[in-house]
């Protein structure tokens, strides 16, 4: 293998610079040549490359975003899309890929490498939605900045004696509230995976009241069947719940900022893993966090698998939150 490429794909995510870097680093220190590709398979079908030497990946370690840009793109989720990508890798003598993003972005790795060509993947979402690794890229640092708005957010309610509806990303997964929850001092989170029904966040707030405290706040994921301005209204509506109640939506702050130290070292170490199992000839698989070692997983597997948050994380948010 002589010539390799790397692509960030789907949301960005703080690290995803980090992996680049240690990506390029990685073959640079193994005699390859390194392109990247800008905006994800948008570029790639479009054949936007760009060699990438140890100069180009200075500096960006710290940096929130991707250097690289990342996109959408529909035409590559269909067979044509994907036979044109696979074209577009050969015409540059492109030997191996990895592809640095989501689950979607991931399908879209498996499919490069039932086409045949070798494809390693890199988990990156702050979501943490996907299985065969612990944690991804960003979840650390999304947490982080959860948490330091929510310490903010309890000052001021705090002073009003009012309760806050927080509203955090997790379209289908419920880690980022359900962990912010416990490390925020919550009083209720309610998720799709475990979602709180509207009148048992009333009941949540209304006893938080009757016990006397200063404030009260309810994380609520995204993803939820409801929405968390019409929670808010019969909230306001329920003179029971005794709290002046308040609405924030924290929004894409939670997918910006530099990367925390977690997700700086989680980032290079993947990125260097993901260039050694490429050069091992290893290919459709996706590398992961276990334990404390990385790993390596087949995408195909990874994809089918639920990723569940261990119950004994909501046993914990329900104890403390008394
Ligand atoms: P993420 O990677 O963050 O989950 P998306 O779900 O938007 O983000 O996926 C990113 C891109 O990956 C899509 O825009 C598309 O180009 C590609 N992709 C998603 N699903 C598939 C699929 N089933 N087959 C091939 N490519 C896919
Ligand atoms: O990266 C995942 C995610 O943060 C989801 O939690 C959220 O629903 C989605 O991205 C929003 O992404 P965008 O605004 O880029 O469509």
């Amino acid at each position: 293998m002589k010539t390799i490429a790397v692509m960030t794909s789907g949301g960005d995510s703080p690290g995803m610079n980090a992996a680049i870097r240690a990506v390029v680093r990685t073959g640079l220190e193994y005699g390859l040549e390194v392109y990247g590709i800008r905006q994800g398979y948008t570029g790639l079908l479009g054949g936007d490359f760009i060699l990438l030497g140890s100069r180009e990946v200075s500096g960006i370690l710290q940096r929130g975003g991707t250097i690289l840009q990342t996109a959408r793109n529909l035409e590559f989720k269909t067979p044509q899309g994907q036979k044109k990508g696979l074209r577009r890798l050969n015409e540059r003598g492109i030997e191996g890929l990895v592809v640095i993003g989501g689950d979607g972005s991931l399908h879209g790795a498996l499919a490069l490498h039932k086409l045949g060509f070798p494809v390693v993947g890199i988990p990156a979402s702050i979501d943490n939605d996907i299985a065969g690794t612990s944690m991804s890229i960003g979840v650390d640092t999304a947490l982080n900045t959860i948490i330091e708005a929510l310490d903010r957010i309890r000052d001021t309610a705090s002073s009003h004696t009012r309760a806050f509806i927080i509203e955090v990303m997790g379209r289908s997964c419920g880690y980022l509230a359900l962990i912010s929850s416990i490390l925020g001092g919550a009083e209720v989170v309610s998720t799709p995976e475990h979602e709180v029904s509207i009148e048992n966040i009333e009941a949540a707030l209304e006893a938080a009241y009757v016990r006397g405290k200063s404030h009260a706040i309810a994380i609520v994921a995204e993803g939820v069947s409801y929405e968390t301005t019409d929670l808010v209204t019969a909230l306001r509506n329920n003179p029971e719940v005794g709290f002046d109640v308040r609405l924030s939506i924290l929004g894409h702050i939670q997918r910006g900022g530099n990367p925390s130290a977690f997700d700086r070292l989680l980032a290079s170490r993947m990125g260097v893993h993901a260039v050694e199992v490429l050069r091992e000839g290893q290919s459709g698989v996706m590398v992961g966090l276990g334990n404390q070692d990385l790993t390596t997983q087949s995408i195909e597997e990874v994809l089918i698998q639920p990723r569940p948050i261990s119950e004994s994380y909501y046993d914990l948010a329900r104890i403390l939150s008394r």
